[in-house]
């Protein structure tokens, strides 16, 4: 059906990277596209003049995810390519950009080429709010899974407080109409992301493509330590209730944990703290922070989590302390689909590459569309293992192989039977 030797534009793709990277750039060079921020929006208008310049239809949901569609075929159920556009703070420019730059590249290379894949169209997506500004993270794919419930989005807020409700209305997008972006079951044959590694592994053995087998599962909570505020200099050690000694505790008791708990893979990290009130020379009344909890096996994650939480009670009972916890988000380890895997696999042959299959230590809007549609992923390496940070880099070629991959399974699975 299609040229089976078909590639991408490969500098239409970099200058398409390059200027996509200027949108929230810092002086520094680092990027802040965080979701519903002006640069988030610009970002997503960005990509729209994009698709219309290709002669592509181009549209927003409710929950500000933006899709890439050929105009010809907007009813029939479609296959997805897609990531995201939002970015941590201080980002570098390929965590999401890769995927929905080199999925508009691929429409593109298929609309060039006059191809029609006979089994369905392909379509592109670029979802919120994926990095997990509001609410734990996959906010767009979570809304097309229909997963999203109101008081989800009553109540969301960053951890300036900031709530959803605020930066969507200000992004010019109505918060509920969030609720309406769910995908009619049928209308997404399944889904393809094109992502960095964000770890180490390809660039240490020197390939230029990984194939996706499993992605991490994750919890992510946002826990109180509340204690009492006391005079820094007045205030012998023995009667403090010190909030932020009890995390401190708490942290140095994660390496114990995760080894008790068959914890060999998982990871757990504390990326945000923020002490009350804040001085110098008062004792921590209250301290409230983030824990990011990663395994590949549910069980692990779910005996890690009730240890987490006995381990938090019994520092907080020693301490005169109270402790709360909200769990923001709780995404399930998925296995990629099979016959996906291995489209991906034939299309690294046909472009006689080498590929590697893995794991994802990363947590992906494909999960959360694994959970209605068959999903899968192709990485491409991180130099040294680095992502989240200014110092992320894939170079060029590798880049270009995982989007020739990319483009190839996505017009098999167009082309083929589910
Ligand atoms: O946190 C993650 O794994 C992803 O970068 N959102
Ligand atoms: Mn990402
Ligand atoms: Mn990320």
């Amino acid at each position: 059906m299609f040229t089976a030797d078909i590639t991408v534009n490969s500098s239409r793709l970099q200058a398409d990277l390059e200027e996509l990277a200027g949108i929230g750039r810092a002086e520094d060079r680092s990027i802040y596209r965080m979701a519903f921020t002006e640069a988030d929006m610009q970002a997503r208008r960005w990509l729209q003049d994009k698709l219309r310049t290709a002669g592509l239809e181009a549209e927003m949901d409710g929950a500000g995810n933006v899709f890439g569609k050929f105009p010809d075929r907007p009813d029939e159920p479609s296959v997805m390519i897609g990531s995201h556009l939002d970015t941590v703070p201080a980002a570098g420019p390929l965590d999401g950009a890769l995927g929905v730059v080199a999925g508009l590249e691929c429409l593109r290379r298929i609309k060039e080429e006059n191809l029609h894949p006979d089994r369905a169209p392909v379509e592109l997506v670029a979802f919120s709010d994926e990095e997990g500004r509001f609410d734990g993270g996959f906010f767009g794919s979570r809304a097309v899974r229909g997963s999203l419930i109101p008081q989800l989005i009553h109540e969301a807020a960053d951890f300036d407080g900031t709530t959803l409700v605020e930066a969507m209305t200000s992004a010019g997008l109505e918060p509920l109409a969030a609720l309406a972006a769910r995908r009619p079951p049928g209308s997404i044959r399944s889904y393809l992301e094109l992502h960095v590694e964000q770890g180490a592994v390809l660039d240490s053995l020197g390939l230029p493509v990984g194939i996706v087998e499993n992605i991490t599962g994750l919890f992510r909570w946002q826990i109180r330590l509340i204690g009492k505020a006391d005079h820094a200099g007045t205030t012998p050690m023995g009667m403090r209730c010190d909030a932020f000694q009890g995390l401190a505790e708490f942290a140095g008791e994660i390496p114990r944990i995760l080894e008790e708990n068959d914890g060999e893979e998982s990871v757990a990290t504390i990326g945000f703290i923020r002490l009350l009130p804040g001085t110098v020379n008062t004792v921590p009344g209250e301290v409230e922070f983030s824990l990011d909890i990663r395994d590949i096996d549910r069980q692990v994650l779910d005996q890690l989590a009730d240890t987490f939480r006995r381990a938090l009670s019994a520092i907080a009972r020693r301490r005169g302390l109270m402790f709360e916890f909200q769990e923001l988000s709780s995404v399930e380890p998925v296995a990629c689909d099979r016959k996906i895997v291995e489209a991906v696999s034939s299309s690294v042959e046909s472009l006689g590459i080498e590929a590697h299959r893995m794991n994802s230590g990363a947590g992906h809007d494909a999960q959360v569309m694994a959970e209605i549609v068959p999903a899968g992923m192709v990485f491409v390496p991180s130099v040294g293992g680095r992502s989240h940070s200014i110092a992320e880099w894939t170079h060029v070629e590798d880049i270009v192989a995982g989007a020739n991959v990319t483009l190839r399974t996505l017009l098999q699975l167009a082309s083929t039977e589910r």
